[in-house]
């Protein structure tokens, strides 16, 4: 197992892993816990990473402009990915500034190169949260059963379709290795980047 020595070559690989991790289903890093601060505390779910830029240190997926976190980011846009790749051992947090993207250019082209499969979620009337007196998923019934392969049939959810993208500013990386434990810290000021080792 790698273990690495060279803080420069640390961070290249951590960007390198991250930006597979968006590229590929079933990566490790495909499916992270994207976290934001709550007034009940520390807010958690799973999603989806669906781009990275590591030249411009951006993170992004895809959600319910109605979602909770979507309003919580409007109160507190620092927010924190944690990442876990259970075969290398390694553990990443990445901190930064969410900015949330609704009726922009940037909306409008992930909707438009995302697949209707991925975008059917957004078709459903009532808002995410809304209590009902049985399970079910919301979705209009025009999308629940029905094979989609053009986004006219999902175009009635771009309306509640949002994009977050998160900048980076602060990196803390962990790997547990057999021939020991260590941890790297990366912090972006306007100087620069400042990275240092630290114990785990
Ligand atoms: C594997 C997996 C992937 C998910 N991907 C997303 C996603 O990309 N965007 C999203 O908003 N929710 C996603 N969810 C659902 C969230 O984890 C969460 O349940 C939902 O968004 C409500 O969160 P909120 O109330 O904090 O907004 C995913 C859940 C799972 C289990």
């Amino acid at each position: 197992m790698e273990r690495f020595s060279q803080l420069n070559q640390l961070l290249a690989h951590i960007w390198s892993e991250v930006e597979q991790g968006g590229r590929e289903p079933g990566h490790p890093y495909n499916t992270p816990t994207f976290g934001t601060v709550s007034s009940r505390g520390a807010s958690l779910r799973t999603v989806v990473l669906r781009r990275v830029d590591a030249k411009a240190r951006s993170l992004l997926f895809h959600s319910d402009c109605r979602a909770q976190k979507i309003k919580e980011i409007q109160h507190q846009n620092r927010v924190t990915w944690h990442f876990w790749d259970s075969n290398s051992k390694q553990q990443l947090r990445l901190m930064g500034e969410a900015d949330l993207h609704f009726d922009d250019e940037l909306a409008n082209e992930v909707w438009q190169s995302s697949h209707p499969k991925s975008l059917k979620i957004y078709v459903k009337p009532t808002a995410p949260n809304t209590k009902v007196d049985q399970p079910r998923s919301g979705l209009s019934e025009q999308v629940e059963s029905v094979r989609l392969s053009e986004l006219a049939q999902v175009a009635s959810g771009r309306e509640n379709f949002a994009v977050v993208r998160t900048l980076i500013d602060e990196i803390d990386f962990l790997h547990l290795h057999p021939e020991g434990n260590y941890r790297a810290s990366f912090v972006w000021t306007p100087q620069g980047v400042e990275s240092s080792w630290m114990i785990p």
